[in-house]
């Protein structure tokens, strides 16, 4: 399957192939001097795959983790591009999770002004979201996507057979963030959670989150207004994330926002995400309290002066954006029991 996503500078698409990888070089020109970011958790057949389709390739391989997305590895990055004489006319090519995806649309964005841009998601979530969309940033100072552009990709590979080595916990992480699309913008993409088993049928839970999502960034590419929604449950789901950073045992990003969707639904729709957090294995309870969290959530982008936007989910498929005073907020979540 093929999707073209719009954007303010054209439009590229989004393959969607099970051994996408092995045409690589068909779908994309790259007969010229290619960086490939990668992580060390992803193996070496995909890496050496990709290679086979440049014309000249390098390799660039982080750590993996968050704590890798920082402007030491941009610039570690650039200096290998620089040293390797690359130019505008080459290009850098992500291969990895959504770590690896934001940080080398970065580089892309920043080298000589920009050069053109691949991504090739190897995680759940980034297949079926970061990927897409043109968002790419690195953290700094300890706060997360501080620095960062859009940057649309020139073209995005989405090859299921990826994921085979992808442990259970972050594939369930990952689509927690195909149901956040599902509850809030596609009945019919959640119900492929209700109904059966959803990693049966993997490729039209992405296909459907991919084109959920593209319809929202063609309509609001630089987040002035309703991009706000792939933001559902993030709000608290930052704040569980923090938290959870202060332990042993963190949580990963698409379990808190598992647990952030809970509290901005109604009662009639928790009674539908539950059962099908329960049937992925992500939480449901929130091993924090409230209090705590509302507290932790001074730097929250989505606050504006004494106001917060939240969004809403009243009924499966639909979203309201609801901006309240903090203080309005604050009591609604410190009173909850989850
Ligand atoms: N740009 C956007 O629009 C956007 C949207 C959502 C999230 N994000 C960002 O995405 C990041 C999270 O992405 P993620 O969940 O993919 O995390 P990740 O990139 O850290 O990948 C998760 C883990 O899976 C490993 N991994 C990746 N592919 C693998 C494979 N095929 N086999 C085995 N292991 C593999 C990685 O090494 C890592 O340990 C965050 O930094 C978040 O800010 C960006």
């Amino acid at each position: 399957m093929r999707i073209n996503v719009k954007t303010g500078m054209g439009e590229y698409p989004v393959f969607i192939e099970r051994g996408g990888l092995s045409r690589l070089g068909e779908l994309f020109s790259l007969d010229r001097k290619c960086m490939i970011v990668t992580d060390e958790n992803i193996p070496q057949s995909l890496v050496e795959a990709a290679e086979g389709a440049c014309g000249e390739a390098h390799r660039f391989v982080i750590t993996p983790g968050e704590h890798s997305k920082t402007l030491a590895s941009f610039e570690a990055c650039l200096e290998k591009m620089l040293a390797a004489s690359f130019t505008r006319g080459d290009c850098v090519i992500a291969l990895g999770g959504g770590v690896v995806g934001d940080l080398a649309g970065f580089i892309a964005s920043a080298y000589l002004r920009g050069v053109d841009f691949y991504n090739i998601p190897t995680t759940v979530l980034s297949q079926v979201d970061s990927s897409v969309g043109g968002k790419v940033a690195v953290n700094f100072r300890g706060l997360k996507n501080m620095v960062g552009a859009f940057y649309p990709p020139r073209g995005v590979l989405v090859d299921l057979d990826t994921l085979a080595t992808l442990p259970p916990r972050h594939v369930a992480a990952g689509l927690a963030e195909a149901v956040k699309m599902g509850l809030s913008l596609d009945e019919s993409l959640f119900r492929l959670f209700e109904e059966g088993d959803p990693h049966a049928k993997l490729e039209t839970v992405i296909e459907k989150s991919l084109l959920a999502k593209a319809a929202v960034v063609e309509a609001d590419e630089r987040e002035g207004g309703i991009r706000k929604v792939l933001n559902f449950g993030h709000t608290l789901a930052h704040a569980v994330e923090s938290e959870s950073h202060k332990g042993d045992s963190p949580l990963y990003h698409g379990e808190c926002v598992a647990l952030g969707m809970i509290p901005m639904c109604t009662q009639e729709v928790r009674a539908r995400l539950i059962p099908v957090l329960e049937k992925l294995g992500l939480p449901t309870a929130c091993p924090f309290d409230y209090g705590t969290l509302i507290s932790a959530m001074g730097h929250d982008k989505k606050m504006k002066g004494d106001s917060i936007s939240v969004i809403r989910v009243e009924k499966v498929g639909e979203y309201r954006i609801d901006t309240l005073p903090f203080t309005q907020f604050a009591e609604e979540v410190k009173g909850l029991k989850l």
